[in-house]
């Protein structure tokens, strides 16, 4: 295309999208974010984020306050006005199913390819099956005028949530499928800010930066899983699990992240991904190509059963009992509780007739909203007064620097069970606790 970008629109301000319109302001663009949710767009057009990212708020305000940040549902404004258009609306798991639903990717392109008005590239970041970006690209041309030139292409996005803002503006990597390397050329002006001497820039086709991104995430649950099947060994015949994650961690070759055993992983990325894939591939037929994946989930889902049974023989019984939970986000820094393993074991207790308090230092309110049963408390303390066992769920820092003495005066016994493996098992039971882990054998 050979043009000097000046305006970018960022199609779909969830998670995804208000992170990526806001960084690419951050770059220097003019910013158009678009959805089809009014109050959404009031919302952000104020700087009011519905969901907790560190730094994101403050990002958005400074560039809607510096102007070349705004929110519309006007995507016919946007057709007619941005240069390229970042397609970031969500992809989540069918009602009912595993596959991903592509609605709402659907229908953003083929609206906004009727709404262009001027020669753009559309860029898919929404994490889709592999084939997808093919149909999109044969869609896009039906859909747009014949007068414009619009071409496609495929940008996966591998931010974590906790740190969005940072992934985005400093990628560990960026891949690119096009099918014409005038497309790439856009997005390299596009990146270019974010870019170092030494990040890695992967060009290639589109089914190959479809799949990285599901394979990334795989990956990564495959990896958070085999040390989860380990701590089920090291439980039955005794060992410790952190110590045995640090050693093979020191192996370059395995390298020590994404080895903390625990109740398992959560969100709404790592679960969906390893199910959907594992549909796309059984559509493709190669179902075997694929199945180890189904073993993941299983791994990841008995550690939440794992906690319960633990929690039920440390108590001697569930029904009767008074339990404090600590964390039901699915991760510190986040008030996302899709899929978390922290609020499913909370709900597990309650249902198995404890009495349950929950305390999150973020995720509370959306905890409530799925499981307004249980109750929710504004503190820790206040979750831990009178309880007969504490229940560490998810790791945020106010819950690894706990000590005995933040407790020993507090709870009605001195029981607590870690299961994010972050405290230090001889210190709870030097001070006389009732201590237990996942991934040790007590
Ligand atoms: C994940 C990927 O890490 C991102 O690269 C990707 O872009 C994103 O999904 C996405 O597809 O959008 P995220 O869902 O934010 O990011 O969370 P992670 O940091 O990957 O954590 C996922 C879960 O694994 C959490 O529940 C966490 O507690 C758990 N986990 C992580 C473990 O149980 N053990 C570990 O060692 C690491």
């Amino acid at each position: 295309m050979g043009r000097v970008i000046k305006n970018i629109s960022v199609i779909g301000t969830g998670y995804l999208g208000a992170t990526h319109a806001a960084c690419m302001a951050e770059l220097g663009f003019d910013v158009l974010g678009v959805d089809v949710d009014p109050e959404k767009i009031e919302a952000l057009s104020r700087g009011d984020l519905p969901f907790h990212e560190p730094g994101l708020p403050e990002l958005i305000r400074k560039h809607v306050d510096s102007g070349r940040l705004r929110f519309t549902t006007d995507m016919e404004g946007a057709g007619s006005w941005a240069d390229v258009h970042f397609i970031a609306v969500g992809t989540p798991q069918v009602a009912g199913g595993t596959a991903a639903d592509l609605t709402a990717v659907d229908a953003a392109t083929a609206a906004l390819a009727r709404s262009i008005t001027k020669d753009a590239l559309v860029v898919g970041k929404s994490t889709v099956p592999v084939g997808t970006a093919r149909r999109l690209q044969r869609l896009v041309a039906e859909e747009s005028s014949d007068d414009v030139e619009v071409s496609l292409a495929w940008n996966p996005e591998f931010l974590r949530e906790g740190f969005a803002v940072q992934d985005t503006l400093r990628p560990d990597r960026l891949v690119i499928g096009t099918d014409a390397a005038d497309d790439e050329q856009v997005l390299r002006e596009v990146y270019a800010d974010a870019l170092t001497q030494d990040t890695p820039w992967i060009s290639t086709d589109f089914e190959t930066a479809e799949l990285v991104k599901v394979a990334a995430n795989a990956f990564l649950a495959t990896k958070i899983s085999f040390i989860n099947a380990f701590s089920e060994v090291t439980e039955a015949v005794g060992g410790d699990i952190r110590t045995l994650a640090d050693a093979i961690g020191h192996d370059t070759r395995i390298g020590r992240k994404f080895l903390n055993a625990g109740v398992g992983f959560g969100g709404g990325c790592l679960p969906k991904d390893i199910r959907a894939l594992q549909t796309r591939v059984s559509e493709l037929g190669l179902d075997h190509s694929m199945t180890f994946l189904n073993e993941v989930d299983q791994i990841n889902l008995r550690r939440r059963e794992r906690a319960v049974t633990l929690a039920e023989q440390m108590l001697g019984g569930l029904p009767g009992t008074r339990i404090a939970v600590l964390g039901v986000t699915f991760k510190p820094l986040s008030d996302d509780v899709r899929d978390s393993p922290g609020l499913d074991v909370a709900n597990r207790l309650y249902t198995a007739g404890a009495d349950v308090l929950v305390y999150d230092p973020e995720g509370n309110e959306n905890a409530a909203k799925r499981f307004p049963r249980l109750g929710y408390v504004d503190s820790l303390r206040e979750a831990a007064a009178d309880a007969d066992l504490v229940v560490l769920t998810t790791e945020w820092n106010e819950f690894k620097a706990l000590t005995p003495d933040d407790l020993d005066e507090v709870v009605a016994v001195q029981r607590l069970l870690d299961a994010r493996n972050v405290l230090s098992a001889d210190q709870w039971q030097a001070a006389g606790w009732q201590f237990a882990q996942l991934g040790r054998y007590y």
